[in-house]
């Protein structure tokens, strides 16, 4: 039997990594331990009550705005007590955080083998998305296993040098848990007087003048459009909430609530008219379900969506934004061009794929 310890600490993370432990669990050769990095809380919670993950360990690093370097230390001045304690053969970490690559390096340190899983992402600018784009460029460094979840996300680890062997196409487990969540959703019929507008936002690089600009933005697209319902689930860093609530607390028809569970967040991306976002894993969700998605950022990792046709790179300006949801809003044929269903990041069974992996050695 082989030890496998999960080490996470974001929300996005545990939906990506769990179906990855379910798969795992229900395998009598791995044995399945779970370190949560406490980098979020309230957050993580949320994921981990959802899949019944109950983790064996939580390092319990967060801090009221933590700083990057604080959150990194904790993470390895803590890691190597929990591989001693667990032993595992390896060590599966996801993404980007700046939890995935203390404990990637920890793990490396500790002469343990690291599962890269999403590997190979690059926007090429480590300013953006910062500090993501080097966190995962130096787990590439670490890891043994690159789960890459498209042929281009291969590619870049071999102009990089990677091992072509060690490096494996198998999707992404985010999809994954996105079929997962739909097939247990209720049906539900959405209301076709109201064009419904999802939003999310919360990178460093937007922190200040960008994220006011977004604001600006949704308030324009609020005021001149009655049929259209913003809702905007505000991230918990007080660095996001507090420009968001700032400037669309009280406006009409911009409806700002807390982060939701996943089940609930799948659903208001299958009523929703268009996706507004600079996250990660929306970029991903939104072009499988066939909702058209704004990229809130200059850049983006995850090309493959643009070049579906189903997400546009608009920035943070204000003009760009309102330009963008207008034509999405008032040009039917281009809001129907950009809503067709894509895999290109996956089928659902990246989770498979890589227990096989695994399992080989
Ligand atoms: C982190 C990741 C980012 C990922 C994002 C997913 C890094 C550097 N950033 O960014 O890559 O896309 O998570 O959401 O690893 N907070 C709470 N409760 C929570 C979560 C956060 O109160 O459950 C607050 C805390 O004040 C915390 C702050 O948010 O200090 C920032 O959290 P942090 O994890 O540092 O940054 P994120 O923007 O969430
Ligand atoms: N999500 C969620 N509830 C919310 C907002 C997002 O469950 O209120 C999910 C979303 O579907 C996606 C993930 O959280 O799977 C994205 O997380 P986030 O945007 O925090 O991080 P990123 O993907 O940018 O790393």
């Amino acid at each position: 039997m082989s030890t496998v310890l999960f080490v996470f600490g974001t929300r996005p993370e545990a939906i990506k990594l769990a179906p990855l432990i379910e798969e795992l669990r229900r395998d009598s050769f791995f044995n399945v331990r779970v370190c949560v990095t406490g980098q979020h809380r309230e957050m993580l919670a949320q994921v981990l009550e959802l899949f019944a993950i109950v983790p064996d360990v939580d390092l319990d690093v967060m801090q009221p705005k933590q700083e990057l370097s604080s959150l990194a230390a904790a993470v390895l001045e803590k890691l190597p007590d929990v591989l001693r304690q667990f032993g595992p053969s390896l060590v599966v970490v996801q993404g980007d955080t700046t939890s995935a690559f203390a404990a990637g390096l920890a793990t490396f340190y500790g002469g343990i083998d690291v599962a890269h899983v999403e590997a190979g992402l690059r926007s090429g600018d480590v300013s953006a998305p910062w500090p993501e784009e080097a966190n995962r460029r130096l787990l590439s460094v670490v890891a043994r296993y690159h789960f890459a979840p498209t042929e281009e996300a291969r590619a870049n680890l071999l102009r990089e040098g990677v091992d072509p062997a060690r490096v494996h196409v198998t999707g992404n487990t985010v999809i994954d848990a996105l079929h997962a969540t739909v097939a247990r959703m209720p049906a539900e019929e959405a209301d076709p007087s109201r064009r419904l507008i999802l939003v999310t936002g919360h990178r460093r690089e937007s922190f200040g003048a960008p994220i006011e600009e977004i604001c600006h933005a949704l308030a324009t697209i609020a005021r001149e459009h009655e049929d259209v319902e913003i809702v905007y689930p505000v991230h918990l860093n007080p660095q996001v909430r507090e420009p968001v609530l700032r400037i669309l607390g009280g406006i009409d028809r911009v409806r700002l609530i807390d982060p939701v569970d996943y089940v609930t967040f799948v659903q208001l991306m299958t009523r929703s008219y268009c996706i507004l976002t600079d996250s990660g894993g929306v970029q991903e969700e939104a072009p499988t379900l066939g909702i058209p998605v704004l990229v809130l950022r200059d850049t983006t990792e995850r090309p493959e969506a643009v070049r579906a046709g189903n997400a546009r790179v608009v920035g943070t300006s204000r003009t760009a934004i309102v330009a963008e949801v207008t034509r999405l809003l008032t040009d039917r044929e281009h809001h129907a061009s950009m809503s067709k269903s894509s895999t290109v990041f996956g089928d659902g069974r990246a989770a498979a794929r890589i227990a096989a992996i695994l399992r080989e050695g």
